[in-house]
């Protein structure tokens, strides 16, 4: 799977975030609130820290703010085309099941109140995409169709984010923040499992060599799908934001 490859995401994004009736409060799993006033360096760890606090009781879901439970997080439809037409993998999920984003770790935040930027970093510790799957394309010269269960498990995968988050006025009167211009990238990982049953049309022998190559070849794989996963990752934690921040004003969200 050499050679300079573009790879392609499209996730279903399951959840619309619609518009709140009612501004609702600050969850508390996030409180004690930040101040805004703070300044950066100090909003930044107190951002951080909260974050970090309410991460896993995200993760279960919270119906007020319309954030679906994440254990596992169900994708209705993945798909991830790359490469060309000698080699070439088009490799669908319908569902696919995103395990272990309630162990996210955050770190190096800067919360910006000024310039209303956010930049951090998450390790994800065990970060596992199953499911489902189906192939079909070429990956050295071998016709790869198939389907069956799947599981692909990157360990200690490293995502940079940054956005903006101007703030808004809503009919409601109130302010609420905006996320834009986010920006994701996966930054690193220590290692990567992967388990296709089914390759080629369920061939066991052929199976067990590509499941391998694939194993031995981890890193270059990464790289890859690399842009795929983050665009995965990067919705989901979309939603998650935009949850927040759609229904939780600013004056509810920060101390003055
Ligand atoms: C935090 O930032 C430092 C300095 O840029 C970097 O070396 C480190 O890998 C970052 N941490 C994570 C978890 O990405
Ligand atoms: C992948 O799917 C797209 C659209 O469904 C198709 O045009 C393309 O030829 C497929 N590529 C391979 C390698 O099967
Ligand atoms: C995926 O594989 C990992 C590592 O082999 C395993 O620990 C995990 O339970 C599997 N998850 C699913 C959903 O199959």
């Amino acid at each position: 799977m050499a050679g300079p490859q573009q790879a392609a995401l499209a996730v279903l994004v399951l959840a619309c975030v619609a518009a709140a009736a009612h501004a609702a409060k600050l969850p508390s799993y996030l409180t004690p609130r930040c101040s805004r006033s703070l300044p950066t360096p100090a909003l930044s760890a107190c951002c951080e820290k909260l974050a970090n606090q309410g991460v896993s009781s995200l993760a279960y879901g919270d119906k007020k703010l319309r954030i679906p439970s994440m254990r596992p997080l169900i994708v209705p439809h993945m798909s991830l085309s790359q490469g060309t037409q000698q080699i070439g993998l088009n490799l669908t999920w319908e569902p696919a099941e995103i395990w272990g984003l309630e162990d996210s770790r955050l770190y190096n935040m800067t919360m910006d109140w000024q310039n209303k930027k956010a930049v951090f970093d998450v390790v994800i510790p065990r970060f596992t995409l199953a499911g489902h799957y189906k192939s079909s394309g070429r990956v050295l010269l071998l016709p790869v169709n198939g389907e069956g269960p799947s599981n692909m498990t990157v360990y200690n995968l490293r995502v940079h984010y940054s956005y903006d988050w101007p703030i808004k006025k809503n009919p409601d009167g109130k302010e609420y923040v905006t996320i834009t211009n986010s920006a994701i990238s996966i930054s690193g990982a220590d290692g990567m499992k992967l388990d296709f049953q089914g390759m080629f049309n369920g061939d066991p022998l052929l199976g067990n060599q590509m499941n391998a190559f694939l194993n031995e070849n981890w890193r270059e794989l990464i790289r890859e799908m690399g842009p795929g996963m983050a665009e995965a990752t990067g919705q989901v934690t979309l939603l998650v934001m935009q949850g927040l921040t759609s229904h939780v004003p600013v004056s509810e969200m920060f101390d003055p």
